[in-house]
């Protein structure tokens, strides 16, 4: 999509459906941003009398002087947020993209303290981007669909000295959602298609084309250099395992990041077989790894100032003649023991040997993303990310860069009281509970056993990774989270 920025009326800028933003008052809509819009009498008239009421999402497409202008609802003046002017770009362009629009206008708002020209500029754009997503590189489109598509979005700022925020912000939304829209590729992708083997040519195209360094363990090398955690889950299925280390390094690094991502590309249960209900949604189980591999596309090509070492699992858990099985004990690379109680509970295994991995590099942090546990969609449903951290530094940077983002995340205890819950008869540690109690933070104390000397936070997106519902810039399925509130802490970083 071609995005321009544009100074001047809103009124008066040619190049598409002109997008208004009405605010929610009591009995019509009360205003119409921007200010300007409002001296348009004829407009107003037009809106109270379409019913719209300026409610959070809602539309009217009207014929105005002769051509069509979009009215959005953007909700009450004093709820308004970034995240409501997301919402509000991505309402718009995939109204007007079902109403057979081809381009968009649309105002750089500037309600009250709402935030700064780049940030709302950024957040249209993303607004826009993310919610025209779809995944429809496996099905033939219908006519009408083939014609449904939105070229080229224009944002209007009123003073000329805002032009050059707004594109700033507007050509940093672009890059993040290119990077959420390879996440959600790859997590859209079924099973059969979206392999560990290709997970792991999809990362050495990113690093040829970022001249990053990428190093792939396959699965017999995994064997042969105690990778047990990954080796023990990756034994059942045909598919090889792939240990994936992308390397974002730039030259004057203000801080080294390890992110590991699970990258269960299909998880079955293994030999504690899940149910079939659903089961098909356990092709985002690699959301985790995704979620790195569009980070890491995001800084190379920000050219973020931190290194950024990607650090994947990659691997189906099957169930098989060669599965492990209950009962089984497997040896991790930094040599704890793990006695697999339920082969189900096969993310904690392959992370295992990840964040020990992670150690080489001496990060000042190492984040992990994982669809770990049910259990976080239990307890926190399915719009925070639960987070688990060892350091109150690195989790209050992430709480913060998640309110940005509106990829919120809740923290939740990692009490010594949880870890002896996992005390096994005959190994170091078992890989679940008696009880399930607990269930994402017994998980993460399973973890925190392998990240002695690390500043560490886990992030559990299970619940936020899929999305069953259509969201305005989350269209039903994959959502690709993490990318930008990853993106966000790294930008933001100090030492
Ligand atoms: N990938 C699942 C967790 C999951 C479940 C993610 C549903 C998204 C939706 C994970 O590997 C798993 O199976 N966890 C088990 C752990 C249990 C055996 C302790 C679970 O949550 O049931
Ligand atoms: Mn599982
Ligand atoms: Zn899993």
């Amino acid at each position: 999509m071609r995005i321009t920025v544009r100074s001047g009326q809103l009124g008066s800028v040619r190049g598409g459906v002109q997008v208004f933003a009405a605010l929610e008052g009591d009995a019509k809509p009360e205003r119409v941003l921007p200010g300007s819009a409002a001296k348009d009498r004829s407009l107003l008239t037009l809106i109270s009398g379409s019913g719209m009421r300026g409610e959070l999402n809602t539309t009217a497409f009207l014929p105005h002087r002769g051509q069509w202008v979009l009215v959005v609802g953007l909700g009450k003046a004093k709820d308004v947020s970034l995240d409501r002017v997301r919402q509000f770009a991505a309402t718009a362009a995939r109204t007007a993209r079902a109403r057979g629009q081809t381009a968009i206008v649309l105002p750089v708002l500037r309600e009250r303290q709402l935030a700064s020209t780049d940030r709302v500029a950024q957040a249209l754009v993303e607004g826009c981007l993310l919610g025209l997503y779809r995944y429809d590189k496996l099905r033939k489109l219908s006519k009408p669909e083939q014609r449904q598509r939105i070229d080229a979005a224009t944002l209007v700022v009123e003073r000329s000295s805002d032009v050059a925020p707004a594109k700033r912000g507007a050509a940093k939304a672009q890059v993040l959602a290119e990077a959420v829209t390879l996440a959600r590729d790859l997590i859209s992708g079924p099973s059969n298609l979206v392999t560990p083997t290709y997970l792991a040519n999809q990362a050495r195209i990113l690093a040829r084309r970022f001249k990053l360094s990428c190093t792939v363990i396959p699965f017999a090398r995994l064997k042969r250099l105690g990778f047990g955690g990954i080796v023990g889950v990756a034994q059942g299925s045909n598919h090889p395992a792939q240990f994936i280390v992308l390397d974002y390094r730039p030259a004057r690094a203000k801080a080294t990041f390890a992110l590991c991502g699970k990258g269960i590309t299909f998880d079955t249960g293994g030999i504690s077989i899940k149910p079939s209900a659903k089961m098909e949604q356990m092709k985002y189980d690699m959301s985790g790894a995704a979620a790195v591999l569009g980070t890491v596309q995001a800084a190379a090509t920000l050219k973020l100032p931190v290194r950024v070492v990607g650090i994947i699992a990659a691997t189906e858990n099957m169930p098989s003649g060669t599965a492990q099985k209950p009962g089984d004990v497997v040896k991790t690379l930094s040599g704890k023991t793990i006695e697999v109680i339920n082969t189900d509970a096969e993310g904690r295994l392959v992370l295992s040997d990840c964040l020990h991995y992670a150690k080489r590099y001496k990060p000042d942090a190492t984040i992990d993303l994982a669809t770990l546990t049910g259990a976080c969609i239990v307890a926190l449903g399915k719009e925070a990310i639960a987070l688990l951290a060892n350091d109150e530094r690195l989790a209050a940077r992430i709480s913060q860069a998640g309110k940005v983002t509106h990829e919120r995340v809740w923290r939740l205890p990692l009490w010594e009281e949880y870890r002896p819950l996992l005390k096994s008869d005959i190994a170091d540690i078992k890989n679940v509970t008696d009880t399930g109690e607990g269930g994402t933070i017994t998980a993460a104390k399973f973890l925190e056993e392998f990240t002695e000397g690390l500043r560490w936070a886990h992030l559990d997106i299970a619940g936020t990774a899929w999305m069953e519902r259509d969201k305005p810039y989350i269209p039903k399925g994959a959502a690709g989270i993490g990318v930008r509130l990853l993106i966000e802490l790294m930008e933001n970083w100090e030492k």
